[in-house]
Order: structure tokens, then C-alpha cells, then sequence
């Protein structure tokens, strides 16, 4: 199941090719051009010519809001207000997501590290364990991770645990940040892990429910771009990026997976979307799994 949210394209209204001349906007090929070039040189986004009409959808309702008639007043905008280049990063990236989502990595997680973290760490508290969700969306992804890790070490609050959650999209970080989710999500959810969620204060039942405070407190929330600079000290135990090299072209993939390999400890894991299978060799990573490699130790 999608996301509970309306997706961006369909609160656009994208236009097929064919209704081009419907369009409320001027949009000429110099103006979707730049446009990729920008999402490409600052965030890696590659919009390749089939994605044009998803750009004049997504990028419509923030002429309207501007009040801009034409896509190269819009250009001008952007190069006159460094800030709006937030803005248009967070119109154009694709969050779809769900809860417990390609569930055989929450599988994985649970039986290599959760449980093993737990045995070991059953005598003393304060053991550090830290797992990133790099591409995080509204925060399905780092949701689901908590309550996997919470539900099999029983006393994660004596220990060092954190789950670090982190997004280019400013908006979708603020909506994660939240941790609501429409009823309808819990299908989703197998049924030992929905004690983590009541429903939302103030509505009627059935309608929202909200992750509660002790899940929401294993993880930390942030804007980062991953073609940036990682304040990072320390090694994370896991690593998810799931359907975030999608939007990539090779020489970026290559380039972040030789970081997450750096970033990810000896003998911890990254997880990967279905689609994002790694070709050729990636030196100090082992296929271990769907879809999930071991950094050698
Ligand atoms: C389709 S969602 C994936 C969400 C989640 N990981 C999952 O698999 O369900 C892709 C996310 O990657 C983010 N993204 C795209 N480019 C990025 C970049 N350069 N740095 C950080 N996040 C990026 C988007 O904003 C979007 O929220």
C-alpha cells in the first residue's frame, strides 16, 4: 500500500504529453533543462526527459504560490533567492513510503542485530548501538526500525541506542518529526508491534494515530543532503538507504555506497531498496541477504 498522503502528483494534477497546450504555465525545453540540471547539481535528482511533466506538476503549485506566470520568472526567482532552491528540492523529490515496507530487511535487523545486541548486552547496561535511515521520507522507514529494535531488547532505555533519521526534503522531515499516521497505515503493521501507536488526542478513533513518546525517542531527526558533507563521529551498526539511489545515476550510486561502506562499522549492514541490487564489485562488502550487504570485518 502507498502512502496515506496524496502524492505530490496527484495534488499537482500532472498533465500527460498529449495536454501540453493545456497548460497554465509557459514551460520550454530550456526551462526543464535547467531545472534538472539544478535538482541534478544539488541533490543528485536526475530528471531524464520522460519526468517532464511531473517537474511542470510538481513546480506548478509554487508558481502559484509565488504568484509567477511563466517558469522562466521562476528560474529568476530561484536565482535571486538562494532559499527558494529548498523549496524546489522539496517539490521535486518522490517520498513515497510505509511502514514496515520490504519487511525481510526488519526480519534481518531483528535476528542480526537486535536480538544478538540484546544477549549481549543483557548483563550490562549502556552498550551504543546506532542505526541510520539516510532517505528517511515521513518517517515510516526510522518508525519501523524502532519498534523492531524496541520489541526485541526489552531494556533498550538502560543502553546507548539511537536511530539517527535524516532527509534533503525539509518538509517531509517536519512531517516525520510528527510521527502521525492515517489508521489505514496499521495494515501495514504486524499485530505485536501496534501497542506502539494510539490514536490521535482530540480526534475521533479510526482516524489518526501517533507513535508513541518512548519509540519516538529512540531516534533523532535531520535535514541532510547525502551528496554533502556527514557530521558523523562515530560508526553506525546498520545503515538503510532504500529507494533513495533510485533517483541516482551510476557515478553517484558508486560514490555514496564507497561512503556508506566507510560509515557502516566492520560486520554491520546495509540495507538497500528492491531495485537498487548493487552490479559489479564494491570492495569491503559482502551480498549476505535481499538486498543486504555486510561490510567485511
Ligand atoms: C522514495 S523515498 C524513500 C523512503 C524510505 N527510505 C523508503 O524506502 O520507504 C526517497 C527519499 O529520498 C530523499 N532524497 C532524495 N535525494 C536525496 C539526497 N540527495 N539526500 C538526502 N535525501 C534525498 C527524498 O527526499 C525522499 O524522501
Amino acid at each position: 500500500m502507498a502512502s496515506t498522503t496524496p502524492t505530490k502528483a496527484a495534488r499537482a494534477g500532472e498533465l500527460p504529453a498529449a495536454e501540453d497546450s493545456r497548460r497554465e504555465f509557459e514551460f520550454s525545453d530550456a526551462d526543464f533543462r535547467h531545472l534538472s540540471k539544478l535538482a541534478y547539481d544539488h541533490a543528485g535528482i536526475v530528471l531524464a526527459e520522460g519526468k517532464r511533466n511531473l517537474v511542470y506538476g510538481r513546480l506548478s503549485r509554487r508558481l502559484r504560490t509565488l504568484n509567477l506566470e511563466t517558469f522562466r520568472q521562476y528560474r529568476d526567482f530561484l536565482e535571486a533567492n538562494e532559499r527558494e532552491v529548498q523549496s524546489f528540492i522539496n517539490s521535486i523529490s518522490t517520498n513515497h513510503t510505509k511502514l514496515f515496507r520490504e519487511s525481510h530487511h526488519f526480519d534481518h535487523l531483528r535476528a542480526n542485530v537486535a536480538i544478538p545486541f540484546a544477549q549481549a548486552g543483557r548483563s550490562k547496561s549502556g552498550s551504543r548501538m546506532r542505526v541510520w535511515s539516510a532517505g528517511c521520507s515521513s518517517g515510516e522507514e526510522p518508525y519501523t526500525i524502532a519498534m523492531v529494535l524496541k520489541h526485541d531488547i526489552p531494556d533498550i532505555a538502560r543502553h546507548d541506542v539511537k536511530i539517527l533519521a535524516t532527509d534533503i526534503d525539509t518538509d517531509i522531515v517536519a512531517k516525520a518529526v510528527a510521527g502521525e499516521f492515517a489508521t489505514s497505515a496499521m495494515d501495514e503493521v504486524p499485530r505485536q508491534y501496534r501497542e506502539y501507536f494510539r490514536n490521535k488526542d482530540g480526534e475521533p478513533k479510526g482516524q489518526t494515530v501517533v507513535v508513541n513518546q518512548d519509540v519516538r525517542s529512540l531516534i533523532t531527526f535531520r535535514k541532510l543532503n547525502l551528496l554533502g558533507e556527514w557530521p558523523f563521529k562515530g560508526l553506525f551498526d546498520a545503515i538503510f538507504c532504500r529507494n533513495v539511489m533510485i533517483y541516482f545515476d551510476g557515478p553517484t550510486k558508486t560514490r555514496l555506497v564507497e561512503r556508506f561502506t566507510q560509515q557502516v562499522r566492520p560486520g554491520g549492514f546495509l540495507y538497500i531498496g528492491h531495485s537498487e541490487s548493487l552490479i559489479g564489485g564494491h570492495p569491503g562488502l559482502s551480498l549476505v541477504g535481499r538486498t543486504i550487504y555486510r561490510r567485511e570485518a
